[in-house]
């Protein structure tokens, strides 16, 4: 803990000092700046190679700076705040003048989310800012759920690195767009769409198929290892024996016959939880192992077996 304290004060310091630094969250490992310094958000995109119109979320550790940085707040967004801030859910608000245009890409709404992981809480506070981050991924990677992860994708020369372990829920924060007169989910994530209509009724899912699409980040291949990503309805030892070249199976339930067959196989005992939290470390693991097929079984589209299978679905996407 004494290690970890120091290391989060030199990180809030870089933070003040307008430079980058991964950090931990729930859900996958942050790339943040100063969110009200252009310069330092600018940063961001040139190191993940992002492009310029798609925004960035802003981490907040208190609902003062909420304040700050929109105009609004509606009564739906208040009650998804009481009920799941600190959390994996991030709300799009009117943004305040405070708000720089490279964070919302020059929109006018932006992206809020309070993340429950201690130490992102401990960096915001101690930096006194809010801090713009996302996921800490090179453009077009699988988002990171470990510090070796975001080791993998830059040079610790370019950014401080906060290493506090694997990340607990694995898949990135929900993304809800309560701006309009009918709450829209853009992004399937970490707060399942059940527990968030259980608070505020129903939510219209947004076809992502659209040319204009409402979240600009989900025009971008994402989530994407090497290999071949497909998602299939069920897996059996005759479906892999056809498969010619390395290949790695994904179930949530095991079965041994294929566990036998497969180059590399992983299960999850029936959890929805183990399967999100393991899934791109399994994608960045069948990488290294030159994996050329990941096979992985449909998931029930309920809690966080939503946000798998659309991530499943972004990686299979050639
Ligand atoms: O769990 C997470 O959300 C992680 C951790 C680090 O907090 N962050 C993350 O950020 O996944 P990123 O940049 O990889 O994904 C942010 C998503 C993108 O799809 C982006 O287009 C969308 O949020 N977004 C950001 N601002 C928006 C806005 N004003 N309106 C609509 N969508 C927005
Ligand atoms: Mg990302």
């Amino acid at each position: 803990m004494e290690h970890n304290q120091e290391v989060i004060y030199l990180a809030a310091q870089t933070i003040k000092n307008g430079d980058l630094v991964a950090f931990p969250t729930e859900t996958v490992y942050g790339l943040g700046a100063n969110a009200l310094n252009s310069a330092a958000v600018k940063k961001i995109f040139v190191a993940k190679g992002r492009p310029t119109d798609n925004p960035l979320i802003v981490h907040i550790a208190n609902l003062e700076q909420l304040s700050s940085l929109v105009t609004n707040v509606s009564s739906q967004a208040q009650t998804l705040i009481e009920s799941f801030w600190p959390g994996p859910l991030t709300l799009i608000f009117p943004a305040s003048k405070l708000v720089p245009p490279e964070v919302t890409a020059g929109g006018n709404t932006v992206a809020i989310r309070m993340p429950s992981h201690p130490v992102a809480l401990a960096l915001i506070n101690q930096a006194g800012v809010p801090v713009a981050a996302p996921s800490a991924n090179k453009s077009g990677k699988p988002s990171p759920t470990t510090a070796q992860h975001v080791i993998a994708d830059f040079s610790q020369e370019e950014i401080t690195i906060v290493d506090a372990g694997p990340t607990q829920v694995g898949v990135e924060s929900t993304v809800l767009d309560v701006t309009g007169n009918k709450p829209v989910l853009l992004r399937a994530g970490g707060a399942s769409k059940e527990d968030l209509e259980a608070a505020i009724g129903p939510i219209v899912v947004v076809q992502h198929s659209q040319s204009k699409p409402k979240s600009p980040g989900m025009k971008y291949r994402h989530y994407a290892p090497q290999a071949q990503v497909e998602l299939l309805q069920t897996i059996d030892l005759d479906l892999l024996k056809k498969k010619k070249g390395r290949t790695a199976v994904l179930q949530l339930q095991e079965n041994k016959d294929v566990r036998r067959q497969a180059d590399l196989y992983f299960s999850f005992a029936g959890s929805l939880e183990k399967m999100s939290q393991q899934l791109f470390s399994i994608f960045r693991q069948c990488d290294e192992q030159n994996i050329d097929f990941i096979l992985v079984e449909a998931v029930p589209p309920i809690g966080l077996g939503l946000a798998i299978t659309d991530r499943v679905q972004r990686a299979a996407q050639k």
